[in-house]
Parts: C-alpha cells; sequence; structure tokens
C-alpha cells in the first residue's frame, strides 16, 4: 500500500446465502477464496478499497468465477498501480446497491484512507463491512500517499457512526468491532493527531493515531496519551524536552467542534 508493505492479514469477507455471495477483497490467492465460495455463484468481487494487497487476484477470481470486479470510481487510479492493463468489471457509486441472497449490500462512500474507500453495509442485519476506514480504536491509517486523516475523520463521523450503535463493524484487518464501541472516542483520535501534527519536527514521517485511552509513540520522539472526558478529548504528550496538549470538545455530539493545542517549557 502507497509504496510499501506492512505485516497485517487481510481479510476476505463471504456475504450470501446457500446459493450465491458476494466476496469482498479477494485477496492474495485465488484459488483458496475460489475455494472457500465452494459452488455458489458469484455475483460480484467487491473491493472496499483498491490498495494492491486487497485486489491483487480479483481479476483471476472474476475470471474463475465469471463475476464482476466492481469497486468505487475515485479508485480506479489505485486500481491502475496493480492491474494496469486490465480494467473492473464497473464501478460502484454512493450509496448504489449490489443485490445478493435475499438481501442488500449498500455502498457507502468513505475516503480518507484511500480514494474510493467504501464500506459496505448489509441490509437488516446490523452490519457493515468497512475495509479499511474504520478499525478498533481508531480510524485507518492515513500516512500515506493518497490518504488524509481529516477527510477519513469527516467520513466516519458521516457515514459510518450515523447507524445504530449496536451495527457490528466487520474490518478488513485484526479484530471487529461495533459503531457504539467507537463512537465516543472520534474526539480522542481528533486530539491526539492534533498533538502529533503540533509536535512533528520538519522532515518527520506523520504518526499513526493509536487506540483512544493508550499510550502512542510519533515522530520527533513524541509518546503520549490520550483520554475522553466526558465529551471532551484531551491528548497529552512529550516531545523534545517539551510538554504537549491538545483538546477536543463538542466534535461528534455537537457535530462541530472545538481544537486548541498548546506547548509548554522549551
Ligand atoms: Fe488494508
Amino acid at each position: 500500500m502507497g509504496g510499501g508493505t506492512w505485516g497485517v492479514d487481510d481479510k476476505v469477507w463471504f456475504v450470501g446465502g446457500g446459493d450465491e455471495a458476494v466476496v469482498i477483497d479477494a485477496a492474495h490467492d485465488a484459488d483458496a477464496v475460489a475455494e472457500a465460495v465452494g459452488g455458489r455463484r458469484v455475483v460480484a468481487v467487491v473491493c472496499a478499497r483498491a490498495y494492491n494487497g486487497h485486489v491483487n487476484v480479483a481479476p483471476a477470481l472474476a475470471v474463475a468465477t465469471g463475476a464482476s470486479v466492481l469497486f468505487h470510481l475515485d479508485g480506479r487510479l489505485l486500481w491502475k498501480r496493480t492491474h494496469p492493463g486490465r480494467g473492473p468489471g464497473g464501478y460502484r457509486c454512493d450509496n448504489q446497491r449490489v443485490q445478493v441472497a435475499g438481501r442488500q449490500l449498500r455502498v457507502l462512500h468513505v475516503p480518507g484512507h484511500a480514494p474510493g474507500a467504501s464500506c459496505l453495509r448489509l441490509s437488516g442485519l446490523g452490519t457493515v463491512f468497512t475495509g479499511d476506514p474504520l478499525f478498533v480504536g481508531g480510524p485507518g491509517a492515513t500516512g500515506r500517499s493518497y490518504s488524509r486523516f481529516p477527510a477519513i475523520i469527516w467520513s466516519i463521523r458521516d457515514r459510518l457512526l450515523v447507524v445504530l450503535p449496536t451495527t457490528a463493524v466487520r474490518t478488513g484487518h485484526g479484530a471487529n468491532t461495533d459503531v457504539g464501541d467507537e463512537a465516543p472516542h472520534l474526539a480522542v483520535w481528533v486530539a491526539m493527531r492534533l498533538l502529533s501534527c503540533k509536535a512533528r519536527s520538519p522532515g518527520s514521517v506523520p504518526v499513526s493515531v493509536r487506540p483512544a485511552g493508550t499510550s502512542f509513540r510519533g515522530a520527533g520522539g513524541l509518546a503520549g496519551v490520550g483520554v475522553l472526558c466526558g465529551a471532551r478529548a484531551v491528548a497529552v504528550g512529550v516531545c523534545c524536552g517539551r510538554v504537549a496538549v491538545a483538546w477536543v470538545w463538542g466534535f461528534y455530539r455537537m457535530c462541530a467542534g472545538v481544537v486548541k493545542s498548546r506547548f509548554f517549557g522549551g
């Protein structure tokens, strides 16, 4: 992804019934994915984002199953980096539906981690397949090419956290979560990010947001912690002998926030 590789497990999701299924994120081994599909008809191979590790066997699986590869239109430049000589079978836009086994998968465009990043909300079962935008304890990475932190925060707030708190979040990597567990921490992620940007030294790489309420480390020797205090989020860190504080309030509940930060000492 973004010119690099990371040691993570990439999930492949199957949604459907006994006769047909949609494959979400055909990664790494087309034969293994096809075997898991079994004898079911593959309605579509849907890519939640077009980074290489999530689409690398999508064309091969499409050939093996006769299904089309679909992803959001804005992801086409990323797709071409992995498959320059072959286009997908089609594109999906925001709010479009994919029908499978009597259910609907609704496309939710959630830019920020990647252009064209989309989540897929499964009707009637309180489930959303998020790909990379939202994980346990924070948003997806935005420190690499094609990523933007403000965009992913707005996407999470306006597209994902508006659904029922009991909605299950099936992630693209690692453990799953639910909307209700993640929603209160949005402001903490913003405060931690603000702090990391404030402390960033020239030429350093951006800091990754860590799970809320735990310590985090960043470029320039930054170390800190972010916590939620009622409706306010506070991040406190130390960098280059100085203490930095960032605080955010009302960001989620009021749909508008106040963001401040300050360095002390040094
Ligand atoms: Fe990923």
